[in-house]
């Protein structure tokens, strides 16, 4: 496979397009940014494990016959994709109460969640992601209400076997972030799952184990994604 003209570049990831119609080409660089953008750094390391832990969770939820994205690794750092039509939400499963939720709202940082409430934002940094509903969704015209339903149902079905696997390791998941596309009529889980998109505790020590730890400043991060995507992958 070649890797032909970048598509786009976002703030963590380059998209390229490539020989194979209807597959494209990630790439995790080594970019990290926080708070819209405001802080950022690169990070020697950092682009691979987030596509490690990436690839290894789009396989395991395949297992569970949850549509993703992922076809294959070319190397460490670019994982070769389905090309979907984005949808601009940013779909959020929360398990304890934490970040926005308690920045926000009146909840306690790390009540339980139960049912884990599904929180969809709007991916548009120039507005700060603010949060919509239904009814917005449907003016907006974002998707139709099938396909929210359809996105709601694949993002608990995410959660139910992430907080599972996770939970064998000792990590407790608190919440995490999906973005869904269209290819064809399909409803595929795209970009990623990963120390960025997901907030992660250890359940005995209560240490971030996440991308607060660069937000918040909490230690070395790199020396953090490298153990969790140990325990995550091996
Ligand atoms: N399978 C896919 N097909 C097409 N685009 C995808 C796919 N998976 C992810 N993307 C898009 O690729 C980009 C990944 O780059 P990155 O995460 O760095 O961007 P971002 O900073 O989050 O946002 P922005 O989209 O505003 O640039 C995102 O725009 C994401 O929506
Ligand atoms: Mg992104």
């Amino acid at each position: 496979m070649k890797q032909q003209k970048l598509l786009q570049s976002g703030k963590v990831k380059s998209v390229y397009r490539t020989d194979t119609p209807g597959q494209l080409i990630i790439e995790f660089r080594d970019d990290i940014t926080a708070f819209d953008g405001g802080k950022k750094d690169v990070l020697a390391d950092k682009g691979r494990f987030n596509a490690e832990v990436s690839a290894f969770f789009f396989e395991y939820l395949e297992k569970y016959g949850v549509k993703t994205h992922f076809v294959k690794m070319l190397d460490e750092k670019r994982m070769v994709v389905r090309d979907l039509q984005m949808i601009p939400l940013e779909v959020i499963v929360r398990n304890f109460a934490a970040g926005s939720l308690v920045r926000n709202y009146p909840f306690k940082e790390g009540t339980k969640l139960n049912p884990p409430i599904v929180v969809i934002d709007y991916k548009d940094d120039s507005r700060h992601d603010p949060m919509l509903n239904d009814e917005i969704i449907g003016a907006l015209g974002l998707a139709t209400p099938a396909e929210l339903k359809k996105i709601k149902k694949i993002a608990l079905e995410v959660n139910s076997h992430l907080v599972r696997f996770l939970a064998e390791l000792d990590i407790t998941l608190v919440d995490f972030k999906l973005e869904f596309g269209r290819g064809g009529k399909t409803i595929y889980v795209g970009d990623e799952i990963s120390m960025d998109s997901m907030r992660l505790w250890d359940k005995t020590t209560g240490e971030s184990l996440d991308k607060d730890v660069y937000r918040f400043d909490k230690g070395d991060v790199i020396a953090t994604y490298n153990r969790v995507s140990r325990r995550i992958c091996t």
